[in-house]
């Protein structure tokens, strides 16, 4: 970002109070900017703890914190030996995102404390304490007793003072994070990823999950043994066993808890990103949000395959063909996948025979990319790995620098195999040092990313601004092939609450054809309506429309995608209920335009939409793509009424979504 776009509004107030030996056993409390939180934290017996409240009402009940390294316990015999406070307020800006500014407002309170022991090891314990949530990490100061470590377990515990029904998905089992998020209890939970979404009342939502993972382990969760509410981290580990390498000074991520008085409080927090690095890409004008179509729900729903043969879909004509239908709808991009050596035979098994700057005879790299150039549209290149991550780093320059020079500035990377190098883990240490790599190295190329079977986004886009969106998300493609039917109705309403927090979800809707002849068992348990509105509740800077051209031809409903941005000024939720619905409005960037999507779970019900959020005094026209009479997403999925009227802040719309429905409006000011 550039400097002088970052607006520092306020950063001053740093108030120090160093005490020495002696304050060891006092409780020390941090409370958030408006007063309503509590951060308790101290050294109880020698174990350090935090506890959070939010006025009178336990948010974590006391829970302990520390480390199991390989040489021994490191989570006991502390004494407090400085404690810190300070204050930070500043608003930046977001080179795309959800909204253009954010307001980094927190106090924080950091801990130094120090092992009773001859080696007298030390450890920093900082917490900040935002409005809407609490950020805490651990820093392990230079210091002589503790150079080279090695951590075999996180013991970050949260204690949840009621078994509230907690949405999750396994660690175990799970490929990719790509699994449905169901709700239960959390005494009956086994180890889940983070990010996971809890209700503890009516007016109490949590979301535990991590910001800033570098160099780590990516963080899951279990219950402790003999608890039934405390969860405990669960860092992946390597293959060896051992969870992070280290060496002092060192930080790790933040641990993260958002608190919300409803749902849509979740979606608006940007707690994760405050509590991640300002951006080390000073100029970030190449970085670009769009729309794009692709050669790919072809290859899902096999009418093509990636690999070379009759059915070939990277063909420089398919190809053409497809930067034709861009350029006439005003798409920025057209992803080509299957256009390289190394897709023939079991891939999955085979990703160290990709070649990233080899193509299959009947694609033409240098033809296809000037040709989409002169139409105003550029190529999105795709690397599909295999995961054989050796394979990809040692090509990484060499693919950047190749697709450069044909002007293609985005690329989609995929790591279809559930280890990678056949060993380790996607979200381990060796998972996360590589995908950072990738990162970093497509930026100074000039590249920006979007990340198929990753490790858990911790929002690193704002560091990096080119890592534009990730999968980690079952998304559209299983309403292709999986074996389960499709996506449930209800996955979209849970994973703006869930996956969603994490970061932009690739999650490519917009598929307008359900017939689903290859997996007849399978299809798209939405309305077309739902479709559409999807495009503005899933937010994901880079945005795809899944489905094949063809499918799109003489279809009205169409002009709601093409029309619709992928980067917003402002977002507001104005009704939300996990996993029933979800009402998201957002704002253009470029125009006075707002952007709705309202989707349903398999229940028909009408949402009262009250448009208050629009400029006073000002009129506008809505076009209202709504689910037609008798739309059903099983009986009657394609039945859309578009119709036009003229709104403004006062008025109040009746939606009448229908089952497994939505709606999606676009407002225009006049
Ligand atoms: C899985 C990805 O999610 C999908 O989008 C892609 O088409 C295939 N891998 C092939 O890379």
């Amino acid at each position: 970002m550039k400097l002088n776009r970052i607006k520092l509004l306020f950063c001053v107030c740093f108030s120090l109070f160093l005490a020495s030996c002696g304050v060891g056993e006092r409780i020390h409390t941090v409370k958030s900017p408006d007063g309503k939180i509590d951060l308790i934290a101290g050294v109880d017996e020698g174990r350090p703890y935090y506890e959070v409240k939010r006025g009178e009402e336990a948010v974590i009940a006391k829970s302990h914190l520390g480390f199991q390294l390989k040489d021994g316990d490191f989570s006991n015999n502390f004494k407090i030996k400085a404690v810190r406070q300070a204050s930070h307020d500043e608003t930046w800006q977001q080179p795309w995102g959800e909204d253009i500014e954010v307001r980094n407002n927190y106090n924080e309170l950091t801990l130094l404390v120090e092992e009773q022991s001859d080696l007298h090891r030390e450890l920093s314990l900082v917490f900040r304490v935002f409005n809407d949530g609490v950020g805490f990490r651990y820093v392990f100061p230079k210091q002589r007793n503790l150079k080279d470590f090695v951590i075999m377990d996180e013991k970050t515990e949260f204690a949840l003072p009621w078994d509230a029904q907690v949405w999750s998905i396994p660690t175990n089992g799970t490929k990719y994070f790509e699994a449905l998020y169901k709700a239960s209890p959390v005494s009956h939970k086994d180890t889940v990823s983070t990010p996971i979404t809890m209700m503890a009342n009516d007016s109490l939502y949590l979301t535990l999950h991590e910001a800033n993972l570098t160099d780590y382990a990516g963080l899951n969760l279990a219950l402790e043994k003999g608890t039934k509410t405390t969860l405990q981290a669960a860092l992946t580990p390597w293959s060896t066993g051992e969870k992070v390498f280290a060496s002092a000074p060192f930080a790790s991520p933040w641990r993260t808890i958002i608190i919300g008085h409803k749902p849509g409080d979740l979606m608006l927090s940007r707690l994760m990103l405050n509590l991640n690095e300002p951006s080390k890409i000073k100029d970030t004008s190449w970085i670009e949000p769009g729309r794009y179509v692709g050669i790919w729900w072809g290859m899902h729903m096999e009418k093509y395959t990636w690999s070379q043969g009759p059915k070939h879909g990277a063909t420089t004509a398919n190809t053409m063909r497809y930067i034709d239908f861009a350029a006439k709808h005003g798409f920025s991009g057209v992803l080509v996948e299957g256009w390289n050596w190394g897709w023939d035979g079991d891939w999955t098994t085979h990703g160290d025979q990709f070649s990233f700057t080899r193509s299959y005879p009947d694609f033409d790299l240098k033809r296809v990319s000037e040709y989409a150039r002169s139409k105003g549209v550029r190529l999105i290149g795709h690397h599909e790995t295999g995961g054989a991550a050796l394979n990809y780093e040692a090509q990484l320059d060499s693919a950047y620098a190749l697709y450069r020079s044909v002007g293609v500035n985005v690329v989609k990377t995929g790591y279809v195999n559930p280890l990678l190098d056949n060993k380790e883990q996607h979200n381990s240490q060796y998972g996360v040092r590589h995908y950072r790599k990738v990162i970093e190295t497509a930026a100074r190329y000039g590249i920006m990313i979007d990340n198929h079977e990753p490790s858990m986004p911790t929002g690193l886009q704002r560091t990096y601004p080119n890592l534009m969106t990730q999968e980690g998300v079952r998304g559209q493609e299983y309403d292709a092939w999986s074996t389960d039917g499709g996506n449930p109705p209800d996955h979209t309403c849970i994973i703006p609450f869930t996956r969603g927090l994490a970061g932009p979800m690739d999650f490519t809707p917009g598929t307008f054809k359900f017939v689903n002849t290859v997996h007849p068992g399978t299809r798209v348990q939405t309305t077309l309506a739902k479709q559409l509105a999807l495009n503005v509740v899933l937010f994901s800077p880079l945005q795809m429309a899944s489905d094949m051209i063809e499918n799109y031809e003489n279809q009205p409903a169409f002009s709601f995608i093409t029309s619709c941005p992928t980067t917003w000024a402002k977002t507001v939720v104005p009704d939300a209920k996990i996993g029933e619905y979800v009402v998201v409005a957002r704002k253009d960037r470029r125009s006075d335009n707002w952007f709705i999507g309202c989707i349903t779970n398999e229940k028909e019900r009408t949402i009262t939409l009250s448009l208050g959020f629009l400029d006073d005094d000002a009129s506008y026209k809505a076009t209202l793509y709504c689910d037609g009479e008798g739309a059903d997403y099983l009986s009657n999925p394609y039945a859309v009424n578009i119709s036009e009227r003229e709104v403004n802040a006062k008025t109040v719309l009746q939606l009448k979504l229908k089952r497994g429905g939505g709606a999606a409006i676009r407002i225009e000011k006049i």
